[in-house]
């Protein structure tokens, strides 16, 4: 009998629901709370009032979009962290609910996990491309950014990671920074799109290993911003989209030395990336053209499983499942999981 999996989501501040039948997705919904937009970063309290009125509609359309009801479900696959603690507490506390209710066992799923697995969704009617164990994920988002090699579907080992703040944070803090916005990172990449790369140059940090830090890039924008503005108060519009190409040219620069360092130093050529900064027009190019020069295999995931989806829970969830991994139902969230 087919295995069919309801995901859960709610680490941050989108409320996702989806349901996955052997791996192929059958839907996908997410409710993105507009309300932290004013507030230029998210504001967890608001967070988990808008989880809290969006669970239960985007459970039922995601079961309605499937086509099943819950009675047809092998098990519910949840967030359980890392993540925003309030946030997180309105999806765990509806997978106990709902599962006392339904009769269904729950499965516990680490959010990053959730990332890294985001390749081996299956889509009817698409090509399905999936990379072969060992493979190296760059882990990127608003919370980390890691080189993680991948030995099976839940064995995972850190090659590295930031030491500091997270590349998404480096995003985000630019378009701050510029004032130009929130979430930074797709209004960066959209700016970068239209300016030259290759006019300033930011110091990059001399980390060794396969470790990260961006904290040092960020000061090194506000200065160069500050003096720049003391000279010409018109600088930054004027230059806005030189700064942002150039700013996320450094950034990837910095992400993909590493990355190819690990390759090296793994002989591994399937290569993938996950979290919110894969959407990255920019990273997404530059992990194709590394991968044509360096014979990788490279796996992009979709736009809509970048950011933070349940389809990507419910695959991860799947996986732990037909290992025989069950949660009991006094499972509590924890916003710092060390390991995956
Ligand atoms: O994975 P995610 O949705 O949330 C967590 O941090 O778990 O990642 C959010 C991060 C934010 O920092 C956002 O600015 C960044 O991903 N992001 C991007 C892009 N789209 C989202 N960064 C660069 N370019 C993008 N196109």
């Amino acid at each position: 009998m087919a295995d069919i999996i309801l995901g859960i989501e709610s680490s941050c501040d989108d409320t996702s629901a989806a349901v996955i039948k052997d791996g192929y997705l059958l839907s996908n919904v997410l409710a993105s709370q507009e309300v932290h937009r004013a507030y230029g970063g998210v504001i967890p309290e608001l967070a988990s009032r808008a989880h809290q009125l969006n669970i239960v509609p985007v459970v039922s359309q995601a079961l309605d979009q499937a086509g099943i009801t819950a009675d047809d479900l092998t098990a519910i696959a949840f967030t359980r962290g890392p993540g925003l603690l309030g946030s997180l507490l309105v999806g765990t506390s509806f997978t106990k609910g709902f599962a006392l209710a339904t009769g269904k066992p729950i499965v516990e799923v680490n959010h990053l996990q959730g990332h890294i697995m985001a390749n081996f969704i299956k889509q009817y009617g698409k090509e399905n491309r999936q990379p072969e164990f060992p493979y190296l994920c760059l882990l990127v988002s608003g919370g980390n950014s890691q080189i993680v090699k991948v030995n099976d579907p839940l064995e995972y080992e850190i090659l590295g990671q930031t030491i500091d703040d997270a590349v998404g944070e480096a995003f985000d803090k630019c378009a701050k920074m510029m004032g130009l916005g929130y979430p930074g990172g797709p209004i960066v990449d959209r700016l970068a799109k239209e300016g030259d790369p290759e006019r300033f140059h930011f110091s990059k940090p001399h980390i060794p290993g396969f470790d990260y830090s961006f904290s040092g890039i960020k000061t090194s924008l506000l200065y160069f911003v500050r003096d720049r503005m003391a000279e010409d108060p018109q600088f930054m519009e004027k230059n806005k989209e030189d700064i942002c190409a150039s700013f996320q040219k450094a950034l990837i620069d910095i992400l993909m030395d590493k990355l190819v360092k690990a390759a090296k130093a793994t002989g591994i050529k399937e290569v993938t990336i996950g979290g919110g900064v894969s959407a990255n027009s920019g990273l997404r190019n530059r992990m194709v053209e590394e991968g044509k020069k360096r014979g990788w295999n490279v796996y992009l995931p979709e736009f809509k499983f970048t950011t933070d989806n349940a389809a990507m829970i419910a695959i991860a969830g799947w996986f732990h499942y037909l290992n025989g991994e069950r949660s009991s139902l006094d499972v509590a969230p924890v916003s710092r999981l060390a390991e995956f």
